[in-house]
């Protein structure tokens, strides 16, 4: 009888919200349907699972980097819509907002956490795929970006326009501009120029009343919120303004490999005391993880470090700075390669050497794998043991995988509130932890969360600090539905962004009082105390 009752209740409440999320849907579409006629739109760029469920399957699907999505999102979306200019948006704020549905915005789709394109309420995409254009200034070296578009994008047409232009930005080409501009963005140049939002002068967004400004209209706090502390809890962001910077014709890359039986240990121990303060031309990261030992016949596992690296320079000035600050590791120059700036974006996103420039251009690159990531800031070295406590947990887990980005340089010129970005001076480099795995199951979670309980000790505190490019749930997270509190959404908020959070809730208080945009970890504004 109990069970009958609670099954009754369960078939009431499903159908209740499958009644609303209809008349949601049908309220909407009927909404946009019409805004877009007044307007002369085309109807092209709203696709439903009514009217092209084909297309709309095929559009949801293409950006969905990360299998722990595709089967477990607990709604798809009402309609995606892929505007092509900026009174699409604006049309699709408003019926958003007449008939309550959540938006999410979606750029290059890789949000750790899937939050580009999931959501527990009924929701519709914006997809920014059709404003991607990108113009380059070469008098005043700057570039207007639509934030549709991907680094490999923008890398790519830099390039073709000087040999000597490039920007500070990540390393895998399919990530979009919108959220890798708005949340810092650091690449192998940062450590010379800074991250992405370092460099930003000027943006285009569009707000909850569907005002369109720039840095002059929407006014420098804004302008600041923006620059880091993700563009989607204040607006759709679509474009920025960015400053080029100026690197040399020929870099130098180098990618050498030590095992444990190669000292390792104390390879990655040393780098800690000289990764940040080395020559900002020579950025020296590291890729760790567990492999087949090279040296057993019988299986056995050790831990491989790879110090991945960029120098903006030639080999004959790079080889003398390797021996003077770090003569342990032995670099000489046959492990050495000379290229352009952009062909080193291709060798650090791991394509083989003499690959076409046009793979840089493919924004559809699926990843087919289950993936979770987290990060840390370190401030003070990681003792030995406690490395070898890592490596532990490395040989465990087959598809895992730590970086070691270090910062120092440019990064550490700028002072902690001059962006939300507040991971600068003090910091030696962050960790970031990745599991990935290919049949569906929680281990891989519980491995990388234990993991990251076992490093607490090691890595920064009050807060512990972590990047919000590297999005990660289990730090905090906002209710699902309606308003957050400041005390809820505090519990991620200062690790993100200490306390350049508080600013970051007066911009939203002052810009979104409503909370229009909003999202699973999106500052809240003070009136949902
Ligand atoms: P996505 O479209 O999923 O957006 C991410 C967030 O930004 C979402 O909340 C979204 O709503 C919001 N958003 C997107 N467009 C917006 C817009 N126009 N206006 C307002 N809000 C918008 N990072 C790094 O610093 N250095 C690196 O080298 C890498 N490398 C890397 C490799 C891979 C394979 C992945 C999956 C991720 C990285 N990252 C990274 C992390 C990356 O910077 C981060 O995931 C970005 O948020 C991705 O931006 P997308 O536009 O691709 O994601």
């Amino acid at each position: 009888m109990k069970f009958h009752c609670i099954t009754f209740l369960f078939f009431l409440l499903a159908n209740i919200f499958l009644l609303k999320a209809t008349s949601a849907q049908n309220n909407f579409i009927e909404c946009i349907t019409s805004q877009f006629q007044a307007s002369n739109s085309t109807q092209n760029v709203i696709y439903t699972p009514r009217n092209n469920a084909a297309s709309y399957s095929s559009i949801y699907q293409s950006f969905l980097r990360n299998l722990r999505f595709s089967s477990t999102s607990p709604q798809r979306p009402l309609a995606i819509i892929t505007p092509t200019n900026e009174s699409e948006i604006q049309a699709t704020i408003h019926c958003s907002r007449k008939h309550g549905t959540q938006i999410k915005v979606r750029s290059g789709g890789h949000d750790y956490e899937g939050l580009s394109y999931i959501s527990q309420t009924p929701f519709v995409i914006v997809d920014m795929r059709n404003l991607r254009a990108i113009s380059i200034d070469t008098q005043e070296n700057t570039a207007w970006i639509q934030t549709g578009a991907t680094l490999g994008e923008v890398y790519y047409t830099i390039a073709e326009t000087s040999r000597t232009l490039a920007f500070p930005a990540g390393v895998c080409p399919t990530v979009g501009v919108g959220g890798h501009f708005s949340g810092g963005g650091y690449g192998m140049i940062s450590r010379k120029h800074g991250i992405a939002v370092d460099n930003i002068i000027d943006a285009i967004i569009i707000n909850a009343n569907g005002q369109i400004s720039n840095r002059d209209s929407m006014g420098e706090d804004l302008f600041w919120a923006i620059r880091g502390g993700g563009g989607t809890s204040f607006g759709i962001v679509v474009a920025f303004k960015v400053n080029l910077v100026t690197i040399p014709e020929t870099v130098t890359v180098f990618n050498v490999s030590r095992t444990l039986e190669q000292n390792a240990t104390q390879l990655v121990h040393k780098w800690q005391y000289i990764s940040d303060k080395i020559d900002e031309n020579l950025l020296l990261r590291l890729f760790i993880s567990s492999v087949r030992s090279p040296a057993a016949s019988n299986g056995n596992r050790t831990i491989q470090a790879s110090f991945t690296s960029l120098f903006l320079g030639r080999v004959e000035d790079l080889i003398p700075i390797m021996e003077q600050k770090f003569p342990e590791l032995g670099l000489v120059e046959q492990d050495c390669i000379e290229m352009s700036w952009i062909e080193s974006t291709l060798f650090f996103a791991g394509f083989p050497n003499g690959t076409s420039l046009d793979v840089l251009l493919n924004r559809t690159q699926q990843n087919s794998v289950y993936f979770k990531g987290k990060s840390d800031y370190v401030r003070e070295p990681i003792p030995e043991h406690g490395l070898q406590g890592i490596w532990n947990y490395l040989n465990e887990e087959n598809g895992s995988q730590l970086q070691f980005s270090p910062y120092g340089g440019a990064l550490s010129t700028v002072s902690e509130s001059e962006t939300p970005f507040p991971h600068r001076s003090g910091n030696i480099f962050m960790i970031h932890y990745a599991v990935v795995w290919t049949t569906d199951s929680p281990r891989h979670i519980n491995w990388i969360r234990r993991l990251y309980s076992y490093t607490a000790p090691f890595v920064s505190k009050s807060p512990r600090a972590a990047y919000f490019n590297y999005r990660d749930l289990d730090i905090g997270r906002n209710n699902n539905e309606g308003n957050t509190s400041y005390r809820q959404a505090s519990v991620w908020g200062f690790k993100y962004f200490k306390n350049n959070f508080n600013r970051l809730v007066r911009v939203k208080t002052m810009v979104d009082p409503s909370n229009f945009f909003r999202n699973e970890q999106s500052v809240p504004p003070l009136s949902s105390n």
